[in-house]
C-alpha cells in the first residue's frame, strides 16, 4: 500500500513530468492576506497570479499545500473528516485548459495511483448565473470513461442536492451536473462572491466505497448520489476552471486569462488506497495508533471517535506551533489553544495514559521529516497549555464527575464555566456522551443574567480617567478612541494607552512609542480621526465575555486586567460593518462620531522613556 509520503511524490514527479515546476508549501498563517486566519486551499498563495500577475517560474506550477479548515473541526470524529490536510495542487496560468486537466488527473488516479475506475464517478457545472452548462467537460468524461471500457458513461443533471436525494441515481450514470456544488471561489457560490473575487465552474472526483450503496442512511436523504454526505461517496479531487470575475452589477466576467486550479485531498487518496472508508486508517495515522498502544498508552479498547478527535487536533496543533502559532486568546493562537484544549480533554475522555502527546509527536516526526526542525519549539509551546489545561480539569474532574453523576442543568453547565473555565462546548459534548439533554437557550440566558450583574461592576473599573461626564468631556473621550485608533494606524501596532486623563479643556493621552511623532504624523493622525468624524460612524456598546472581547481584537491600557465579564466600545460603520475602533471602556461616549466636532492636537511630548504624551482637544480648541 502506498504511503501518504509515497503519494506525494509520485503526484509531484508526474506532473512535472507534464512541464510543470514544484512550488513550496506556503505557511499555514497566510502572508499578507489579513482576509483569513489560514491557509485553507493551495490556490490562495497564488491569488496575484490567478488575476494575471506573471509568475517567475512560468504558467505551469505544482505543490502539495498544508492546509487547515478550522469549520470542520465539530466535524472531525466521523470517517473522512479532518482540520488539517494536504492539497495536491497543480495550476495553468493561462496555459492549458480542461482538454489536458482532466485526463492528466484521470491517468494520475487509474494508471498511477491504481484506483479502479468503475469505483469512480465524476460531477460537473449543470449551468446558471449566465454561465452554461459545462458540455466540454461532459465529452471529455465520456471519452476518459469510455477509454477505460466504461462504454456509454450517461449524464445526469442533478442541480440541487436536495433534487438529487429524491431522484437518486440511475444505472449507467457516471456524470453529475450540480449548480453550488459545482462552482468554486474563495468564498463558495457565485451568490456569496464578492465583487472582483475569482471564481468558476468546477468538475470533482468521486470514489464510491460501497457499490451495494448499503452504507447509505435515511438521514442524508432519501436516495445516494456522489454529492450525499453518508460516506458512501468520497471527492478526491476537484478541478477549477477559474475563468470568470464577479461585476459590480452581481454579473461575470471573463478575466485576463483562463486558469486551472486543482486541489486534491492527498490523505483522501491514500484512504481510498487502504480500501477501507476510515481516513484514520491511513499509515501516518495507523503508526500514531500503533505507537499508543505499543507504549501502553492505549491499553484495551477505546472509542474510536473520541481517538479520531485526539489524533486529528494533536497533527494539527502540531503543525500550527511547526508555523510558529502560539496559543494566545486571538487570531490563530486562539484557533490553536481550542484544538489543544479538545484534544486534551478526549485523551481524558479515553482515559488514556499520560505521555500520550510525547508519542504522538516522536511518531509524527517519523511521517513528516520537516517537524524534526522544530520538534522542541514544538513540544514545549504545546505543553505548556497541554498542562496547564490539564490541571485545569484535573481540579475540577471531581466536581465534574459529580455534576454529571446526578444529571446536569443549565445552572451547572455555566458554573463549570465560571469555576473551572471549562468550555461549554466540552461541557456539551461530556453531556451528549451520557445522553443528557442540556437547553441551550437556558444556558446562554444564564451567560446574560451573569453579564447584567457584572455590568456596574465593570462600568466602575472601565471609568478610568474620566473626571466627569459633561458633555464636552464625553466628546473628548470618544474623540480620544478615535485618536488610539489612528495612532496605531500611523505608527504601528506597537502603540499601547498607558493612561488618559480628560478635562473640559483637552485629552491627555499617554502611549507607548519610542520617539519624538513626526509633523506629517500628527497631521496624518488628526486627518483620520477628523475623516471619521466627518462620516458620523455610530458608537455602540455590548457588554461581553472576556475572551469573545479579546476575540474581537479589542484593544486596552497596556497591563491592565481585566474581568471575565467586560464592557466594549465600538466605532463603526453599520452599512459597511467596517470597524475603525474597538475598546474595553465602560464609557460614557457620543453616540454618533459627527457630535465631537473637529479635532486637534495641540502638543505631543515625552514623559518617560518609551512613552509619549499628547494633548489634544475639539471644537473651539485654544493652544
Ligand atoms: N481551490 C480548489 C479547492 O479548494 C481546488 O477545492
Amino acid at each position: 500500500m502506498m504511503t501518504v509520503n509515497e503519494i506525494r511524490q509520485k503526484y509531484l514527479e508526474f506532473f512535472k513530468s507534464k512541464g510543470h515546476r514544484v512550488i513550496p508549501s506556503a505557511s499555514l498563517v497566510p502572508e499578507n492576506d489579513p482576509t483569513t486566519l489560514f491557509t485553507s486551499s493551495g490556490m490562495q498563495p497564488l491569488i496575484p497570479y490567478l488575476l494575471g500577475q506573471e509568475y517567475p517560474l512560468g504558467k505551469r506550477l505544482a505543490n502539495s499545500q498544508k492546509s487547515f479548515r478550522a469549520e470542520d473541526i465539530e466535524e472531525v470524529g466521523d470517517n473522512r473528516h479532518t482540520t488539517f490536510f494536504e492539497m495536491l495542487g497543480n495550476w495553468s496560468l493561462g496555459d492549458y485548459w480542461k482538454e489536458e486537466q482532466l485526463p492528466w488527473f484521470f491517468e494520475f488516479v487509474t494508471d498511477v495511483l491504481k484506483i479502479d475506475p468503475q469505483r469512480l464517478y465524476v460531477s460537473v457545472w449543470s449551468g446558471a448565473e449566465g454561465v452554461p452548462k459545462d458540455e466540454d467537460s461532459i465529452a471529455i468524461w465520456q471519452k476518459l470513461f469510455g477509454e477505460k471500457g466504461i462504454k456509454d458513461a450517461k449524464y445526469a443533471e442533478m442541480v440541487t442536492e436536495e433534487a438529487a436525494s429524491e431522484r437518486g441515481m440511475q444505472p449507467g450514470e457516471r456524470i453529475f451536473g450540480y449548480q453550488k456544488k459545482n462552482w468554486w471561489s474563495r468564498s463558495g457560490a457565485p451568490d456569496k462572491m464578492p465583487v472582483g473575487e475569482p471564481g468558476g465552474p468546477d468538475s470533482e472526483m468521486f470514489y464510491d466505497f460501497d457499490p451495494s450503496g448499503a452504507m447509505h442512511k435515511p438521514e442524508f436523504g432519501k436516495y445516494c448520489h456522489p454529492n450525499c454526505d453518508c460516506g458512501r461517496f468520497i471527492e478526491i479531487g476537484n478541478s477549477v476552471f477559474m475563468e470568470y470575475r464577479k461585476k459590480e452589477d452581481g454579473s461575470f466576467e471573463k478575466l485576463p486569462q483562463r486558469n486551472v486550479d486543482f486541489g486534491g485531498g492527498l490523505e483522501r487518496m491514500a484512504m481510498v488506497l487502504t480500501g477501507t472508508p476510515d481516513i484514520f486508517g491511513i499509515d501516518v495515522f495507523a503508526n500514531i495508533s500503533r505507537s499508543l498502544v505499543k507504549s501502553g498508552v492505549i491499553s484495551g479498547s477505546v472509542d474510536i471517535r473520541r481517538l479520531r478527535v485526539v489524533l486529528d487536533h494533536a497533527r494539527a496543533a502540531i503543525f500550527l506551533a511547526n508555523d510558529g502559532v502560539v496559543q494566545s486568546n486571538k487570531g490563530q493562537g486562539y484557533v490553536l489553544r481550542r484544538l489543544v484544549r479538545r484534544a486534551v480533554m478526549f485523551a481524558k475522555l479515553l482515559d488514556l495514559n499520560a505521555p500520550w502527546f510525547g508519542v504522538v509527536l516522536d511518531s509524527l516526526t517519523e511521517s513528516y521529516p520537516e517537524l524534526k526542525q522544530n520538534k522542541v519549539f514544538i513540544e514545549t509551546t504545546l505543553r505548556e497549555e497541554i498542562d496547564k489545561f490539564s490541571d485545569l480539569i484535573g481540579s475540577g474532574a471531581e466536581e465534574i464527575q459529580k455534576t454529571f453523576s446526578k444529571g446536569i442543568t443549565a445552572i451547572d453547565a455555566f458554573n463549570l464555566h465560571q469555576t473551572y473555565g471549562f468550555p461549554w462546548e466540552l461541557t456539551k459534548e461530556l453531556a451528549k456522551e451520557r445522553g443528557v439533554y442540556i437547553d441551550e437557550d437556558e444556558v446562554q440566558e444564564e451567560f446574560k443574567k451573569h453579564q447584567e450583574l457584572s455590568r456596574t461592576a465593570s462600568a466602575g473599573v472601565f471609568k478610568g480617567g474620566l473626571a466627569d461626564s459633561s458633555e464636552k468631556v464625553v466628546r473628548l473621550h470618544t474623540a480620544t478612541h478615535l485618536m488610539n485608533a489612528a495612532l496605531r494606524k500611523v505608527l504601528g501596532e506597537s502603540v499601547w494607552q498607558k493612561g488618559s486623563n480628560i478635562t473640559e479643556e483637552r485629552t491627555r493621552f499617554d502611549f507607548t512609542h519610542g520617539e519624538k511623532m513626526t509633523e506629517e504624523q500628527k497631521k496624518e493622525v488628526e486627518k483620520i480621526v477628523n475623516d471619521v468624524i466627518a462620516r458620523d460612524y455610530e458608537v455602540k456598546k455590548e457588554i461581553m465575555p472576556l475572551e469573545e472581547a479579546r476575540k474581537l481584537n479589542a484593544i486596552g491600557v497596556f497591563g491592565e486586567k481585566y474581568p471575565d465579564t467586560v464592557s466594549v466600545y465600538t466605532v463603526w460603520d453599520p452599512k459597511t460593518q467596517e470597524v475603525f475602533s474597538r475598546e474595553f471602556c465602560g464609557g460614557p461616549h457620543v453616540t454618533h462620531t459627527g457630535e465631537i466636532g473637529k479635532f486637534r492636537i495641540i502638543k505631543e511630548e515625552a514623559v518617560a522613556a518609551g512613552i509619549r504624551r499628547i494633548k489634544a482637544g475639539v471644537g473651539d480648541v485654544n493652544n
